[in-house]
């Protein structure tokens, strides 16, 4: 692994906005540069890119990319899919969504279809708890899903489209950007 001639620009970015010495504050944002030209997976390979270049040893830069969840550190689909299953969310039908992948991608928490189209991990609160339940797709929420819309969004994302995310009914946050208050 090494970062592009791209990713090796920010990486330089983000270690000059610390004093020298201090160079290991840079380890997230280097972290999360390396996973997303790794298609969404952080390998050992550039866990080790990123400590050397941060001069920092494995085994702490090893412990950071453990701590965090966002860290993928085995390989995960195109559609990474992350299910809020927290109170609020499972309240307001988490368990049906889960039964949707179930049923139709056949996939549970931490597999990934023999395509390699879709990974599912469940995890805690999303933070986007007002418009319950909530999935995250990559970097995306979608938000005030039912059965059927979260069916929708899965097929659009099979065609290789990209469904609008966001509140899925017209509930609540779901004013056009610059009409929130
Ligand atoms: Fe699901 Fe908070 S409980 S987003």
């Amino acid at each position: 692994f090494a970062f592009t001639a791209e990713n090796l620009a920010l990486a330089k970015k983000h270690i000059a906005k610390y004093p020298e010495g201090r160079q290991a504050s840079a380890v997230l944002p280097l972290l999360d540069l390396a996973q997303r030209q790794n298609d969404n997976y952080l390998s050992q390979e550039a866990i080790r890119h990123v400590a050397s270049m941060l001069d920092m040893p494995f085994i702490r830069v090893w412990e950071v990319a453990t701590f965090y969840t966002m860290f993928n550190l085995v390989p995960v689909g195109k559609h990474f899919l992350q299910l809020c299953r927290t109170t609020p969310c499972w309240l307001r039908g988490s368990d049906a969504l889960e039964k949707v992948i179930r049923d139709k991608l056949g996939i549970r928490s931490g597999e990934t279809t023999a395509d390699g189209q879709f990974s599912l991990l469940e995890v805690e609160c999303l933070g986007g708890c007002v418009n319950a339940p909530v999935v995250q797709i990559n970097d995306d929420y979608y938000e005030d899903l039912t059965p059927e819309s979260f069916e929708a969004v899965l097929d659009a994302l099979a065609r290789g489209e990209k469904p609008p995310h966001g509140p899925q009914v017209k509930r609540l946050n779901s004013a056009p950007e610059g009409d929130r208050t």
